[in-house]
């Protein structure tokens, strides 16, 4: 899908220039304080602060480069990047779960295949500790991505299973070998012991037959031939579980969703498909996912779906969509209550070829991520469903499975808040901190001292234990007593004059109570010779070698360039030079042969008119002025030739007087 570029300003950022992975397609955040954090920014489109539902999103995009869990506020700042902290492998649909009494964070971990995984589920505390993980028990100790929903208050989970086995394909013209084919399959496991309380296989209740996607038919259908390539022609995508213990599942190949008895595993319903229970009435889905309960009664059952639409192949809507639909028992007649379509942009919306889904919050607004397209968007409660919420990861490539938004979630790290301190001059500062995941920071207090003994002996207290600093003495607060900094977004960025060269920082709960301080941190201050590359902010990237090489053809071209130009001038200059005399003396020779003519004309006029003294004095005038415009420089002009001067400036000169530097005048062709 192509979008206008998006609202957002792109800066143009003078401190980034090295390129990260091609950040105008994948925009990712620099944290001065955590550089080992590459999380993408949240572009935002849309975004109504008042109509949008309490919480933060939680997602784990994938194929990029940092693939792991992120959480984001309301405003879009980042608030947790799981790198390096939930382990390595692909997580898929980060939720917050309860389990013994508190909300923690449940996620699937794995190995990504064609269209499956092979992992677990895994469960995290508010600290950002695993606590425990759950592990299918089949025959193949693995669950897949699609679902790990942790139930009934953490007891107990569920999770699909993409199971492969040998199976008779001579029906689908594969006769000639053995054929292998992958069931979906469910389980669900209690938590603490890992028993298995419920199992459930495709294969045992419906038949390949009702598979609209045949072996080697798609990108993930597998072609059946190969133990590594099974014919996927179930594709289980959700599990849900109501309070009577029944379940729904949803299967992608067979575009339908079931009603599972958790007493038997007997087929309840099928909702679509090639054996549907139910006539829809007037609408359509296909390869759908996501399919939850709504609610549930012997008269009707209200499931919602994410009908992806698509499989890339075949085409059921113009755009994905989120449908809630209405299974009236008695009359067997499905209907859709809300298709809730994607934001139109430039004539184009969604049509998640795969992934996705949609999630109806506890006021009632619902989200829908578009997972082949790492994007998601939150729609109001209100009838018309405006579009709250509208952003993006990224623009190709990323893709996140799903999409949710959870209020309950405290975070509360082990670790320490990050701080980096800058300063280019020694005299003002920046002090950078953060606190990867910590929820309940409001605002920050920063202390500073230029006293190497202190700085030590605090450094040495805070590595032996969490103590306090004691030495309050040695060390001044960078600000107001009750004005702490408040925080904003992942990293607050705080200005100080004049410089500490020694510092740390606490964060604050609302009520100003202490959550945890940062290391004392020496200020950067760069040399002399880096100086040039830093601003207020801070220094520039390290180059790489090809920018490095860049630069410095930049710089010889520079240097090139204003050799040119000093070049030029100095001619221009000797040019300027030259034009100066040349004017000086055309100027000159005007008002000497002007001066001239005037006096030539005086005395020719008096010559006979006038009484002889007047003649004389005349005569003495020209005489005297005569000889001082010849003295100088641009004179000419004697009392001979005089006739010839006359209006004709310095073409009338006599040889003699052509000497000297205006030679150069002369021949000068300009
Ligand atoms: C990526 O671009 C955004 C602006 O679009 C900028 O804020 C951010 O710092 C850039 N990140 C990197 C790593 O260059
Ligand atoms: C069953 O559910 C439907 C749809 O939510 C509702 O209209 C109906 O009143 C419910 N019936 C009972 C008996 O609760
Ligand atoms: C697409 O639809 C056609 C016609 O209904 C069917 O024969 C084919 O198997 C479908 N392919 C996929 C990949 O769904
Ligand atoms: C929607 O995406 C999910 C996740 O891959 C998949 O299981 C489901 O079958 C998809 N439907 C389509 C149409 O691709
Ligand atoms: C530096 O701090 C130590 C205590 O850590 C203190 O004893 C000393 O007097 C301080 N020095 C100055 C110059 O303030
Ligand atoms: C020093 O300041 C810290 C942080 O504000 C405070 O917890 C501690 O009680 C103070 N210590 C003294 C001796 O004043």
């Amino acid at each position: 899908m192509r979008l206008p570029l998006p609202v957002q300003c792109w800066l143009a950022c003078l401190f980034v220039w090295r390129v990260v992975a091609d950040n105008s397609s994948q925009p990712i955040f620099i944290f001065r304080s955590r550089p080992d954090l590459v999380a993408p920014i949240l572009s935002v489109f849309t975004r109504v602060p008042e109509k949008l539902a309490p919480g933060y999103y939680f997602v784990a995009p994938y194929q990029q480069i940092q693939e792991t869990i992120h959480i984001y506020d309301n405003e879009a700042n980042l608030i947790y990047s799981g790198f390096g902290n939930v382990g390595p492998g692909i997580i898929h649909a980060p939720q917050t779960c309860m389990y013994k009494g508190e909300a923690h964070l449940c996620f699937y971990q794995g190995v990504q295949m064609a269209g499956w995984g092979h992992g677990h589920g895994l469960i995290m505390d508010k600290h950002y500790r695993i606590v425990q993980s759950v592990e299918p028990a089949s025959y193949q100790a693995s669950s897949d991505m699609h679902e790990f929903k942790v139930i009934d208050e953490g007891k107990s989970a569920v999770m699909t299973q993409y199971l492969r086995s040998v199976y008779d394909l001579c029906r689908w013209n594969l006769c000639d070998g053995l054929g292998y084919i992958q069931q979906g399959a469910f389980q669900e496991v209690e938590v603490d012991t890992g028993k298995v309380l419920f199992e459930w296989r495709s294969l045992e209740h419906i038949d390949p037959s009702e598979s609209y996607v045949g072996p080697s038919t798609t990108e993930i259908s597998g072609s059946g031939e190969q133990p590594d390539s099974p014919w996927d022609y179930f594709h289980i995508n959700s599990i849900d579980k109501n309070a009577d213990g029944d379940y729904l599942i949803s299967a992608r190949h067979v575009s339908a969703v079931y009603k599972i008895s958790g007493v038997d595993g007997h087929i309840m319903w099928r909702l679509n498909g090639a054996r549907s229970d139910y006539r829809l009435d007037d609408f359509s889905f296909s390869f759908q996912h996501d399919a939850r309960f709504v609610s549930d009664n012997a008269t009707h059952t209200v499931i919602s779906v994410f009908d992806n639409g698509s499989n890339g192949f075949n085409t059921t809507q113009p755009y994905s969509t989120g449908q809630i639909i209405s299974l009236d028992h008695q009359t067997k007649i499905a209907t859709c209550l809300l298709n809730l379509a994607p934001p139109m942009v430039d004539g184009h919306a969604h049509l998640a070829k795969s992934q996705g889904n949609m999630q109806i919050l506890p006021n009632g607004n619902i989200v829908m991520g578009w997972g082949n397209d790492a994007f998601w968007t939150e729609y109001a409660a209100d009838d018309d469903h405006e579009v709250v919420f509208y952003g993006a990861l990224a623009w190709t490539n990323v893709m996140n499975y799903r999409v949710h938004k959870f209020d309950n979630w405290v975070g509360l790290p082990l670790t320490k808040p990050a701080l980096w301190t800058y300063s280019k001059q020694g005299e003002k500062m920046k002090l950078y901190v953060s606190w990867n995941g910590a929820t309940e920071v409001k605002s920050w207090r920063f202390y500073g001292t230029n006293n190497d003994t202190a700085a030590k002996s605090l450094s040495q207290s805070q590595s032996k234990s969490k103590g306090s600093n004691n030495d309050n003495d040695s060390w001044d607060l960078l600000h107001g007593d009750d004005a702490a900094v408040p925080k904003t977004g992942f990293e607050t960025v705080y200005d100080h004059t004049p410089m500490y060269r020694y510092t740390y920082a606490e964060a604050l709960d609302k009520n100003g109570q202490v959550l945890g301080a940062s290391a004392v941190e020496r200020t950067y201050v760069p040399n002399e010779q880096m100086r040039e590359y830093c601003d207020d902010l801070a220094c520039r990237f390290m180059p790489n070698s090809a920018e490095r090489e860049h630069e410095r053809q930049q710089q010889a071209e520079q240097q090139r360039e204003k050799e040119r130009q000093q070049e030029e001038e100095r001619l221009e200059r000797q040019r300027a030079k030259a034009r100066a005399k040349k004017n000086a003396e055309i100027y000159g020779g005007t008002f000497g042969g002007l001066a001239v003519l005037i006096i030539l004309v005086i005395v020719l006029a008096t010559r006979n008119f006038v009484s002889r003294p007047v003649h004389v004095l005349a005569q003495r005038v020209w005489s005297v002025l005569s000889s001082t415009v010849a003295g100088g420089k641009a004179g000419r002009g004697r009392d001979a030739d005089l006739g010839v001067g006359v209006g004709a400036g310095y073409k009338a000169l006599a040889p003699d007087d052509q000497e000297g530097d205006r030679a150069p005048m002369i021949n000068d062709p300009s």
